[in-house]
C-alpha cells in the first residue's frame, strides 16, 4: 500500500511550478489531492493529469489573497475527500527589485498571499488536521536565511513562514500534528526563467550561457527541479519522516552557506 492512501492533501498554488509536483507526487503516494489557484484552465489541466494516472483530485479555483479564501478552501477540500489530513502552503509570488521603488501594493500584496495565505489556510484546516493526525508542509525559501538587497518581500516574507513554522510544530506537538518547512534555492519553474532571461540581459548572452554564469554567482551545484522539492515533501510525510517536526530543511544545491 502506498504511504498515503486514505490521506487527503490540499496542496496551495498547485497549477504550475513547485506546487503542481508536490500535487501530484502525493498523488503518486496515494492521497486524494485538491489543487488550488486562480488559473482555473490550468488547475483543471493537471488535476486531468493526475486523474489520468489513476489519482483522485479535486480544485478550488480562488485568490488566496481574499480574507476568507482560508476557509472556504478548506471547507471545499472536506466537501471533496470528507477529511484533511495535510495542507502544504506552497503558494507564493512576491516581486524582486529595489528597495526604494518597491511599492507599498507589492509589499501587501506578497504577504497577503504567502504570509496571510498560509496562515488562513492553516488556521481553517488545523481542527481538521487535529483530528486525523495531520500535517503541515510550509514551502518558504532560502531568502528567509539569506537575505539580500534585491529580494526584500521574499526574504523577509520567508522568514515570517520559517518563525510561524516553529511557533505551529510548538502547537503540534499537544495537537498531534507534525510541521515543517522547506527552504528551496533556486528552482527550475516559470519565476526562474524570468530570472535567467534577465541574467542573460544583463550580461548580453545567452540563456545556456547565463545559467552557467547564474550557477556561479549563486555558487550552487545545481538549478533544482520542482520534483526535487516534491520528493523531499513526500518524504517529510511519509511514515520514516515523521520525526522531522519543526525543522527548517534547506534543499538549495548548496546556496545557504550560514549553519
Ligand atoms: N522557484 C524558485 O526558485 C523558488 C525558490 C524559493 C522558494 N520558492 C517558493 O516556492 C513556492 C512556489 O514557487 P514556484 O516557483 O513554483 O512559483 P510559480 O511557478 O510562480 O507558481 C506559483 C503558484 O501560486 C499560485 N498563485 C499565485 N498567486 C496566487 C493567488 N493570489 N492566489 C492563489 N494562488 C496563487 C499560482 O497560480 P495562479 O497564478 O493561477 O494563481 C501558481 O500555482 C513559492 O512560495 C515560492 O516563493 C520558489
Amino acid at each position: 500500500m502506498s504511504e498515503l492512501s486514505g490521506k487527503t492533501a490540499l496542496v496551495t498554488g498547485s497549477n504550475r511550478g513547485i506546487g503542481r509536483a508536490i500535487a501530484k507526487r502525493l498523488s503518486v503516494e496515494g492521497a486524494n489531492v485538491v489543487l488550488c489557484a486562480r488559473d482555473e484552465a490550468l488547475l483543471n489541466e493537471a488535476a486531468a493529469e493526475i486523474r489520468a494516472s489513476g489519482g483522485n483530485a479535486a480544485v478550488v479555483p480562488i485568490d488566496l489573497r481574499d480574507t476568507d479564501a482560508g476557509q472556504r478552501v478548506v471547507d471545499e477540500a472536506v466537501k471533496a475527500f470528507g477529511f484533511l489530513d495535510i495542507v502544504v502552503n506552497n503558494a507564493g509570488a512576491t516581486k524582486r527589485g529595489d528597495f526604494v521603488t518597491l511599492s507599498e501594493d507589492d509589499w501587501m500584496d506578497g504577504y497577503a498571499l504567502k504570509m496571510f495565505g498560509a496562515v488562513r489556510v492553516t488556521r481553517a484546516a488545523w481542527p481538521h488536521l487535529k483530528a486525523r493526525n495531520g500535517a503541515v508542509v510550509n514551502i518558504s525559501g532560502s531568502g528567509g536565511r539569506t537575505p539580500g538587497a534585491q529580494f526584500t518581500i521574499g526574504g523577509s516574507v520567508n522568514a515570517a513562514l520559517l518563525s510561524l513554522t516553529k511557533a505551529l510544530a510548538d502547537l503540534g506537538l499537544q495537537d498531534g500534528i507534525q510541521v515543517n518547512a522547506i527552504n528551496p534555492g533556486p528552482v527550475r519553474t516559470g519565476r526562474f526563467e524570468k530570472r535567467l532571461a534577465q541574467t542573460a540581459a544583463d550580461h548580453g548572452v545567452d540563456r545556456e550561457t547565463a545559467l552557467g554564469i547564474f550557477l556561479r554567482e549563486e555558487r550552487i551545484t545545481k538549478v533544482g527541479e520542482p520534483e526535487d522539492i516534491a520528493g523531499l515533501v513526500a518524504y517529510i510525510l511519509s511514515k520514516n519522516g515523521r520525526y522531522l517536526h519543526g525543522s527548517l530543511i534547506d534543499a538549495d544545491g548548496g546556496s545557504t552557506k550560514t549553519i
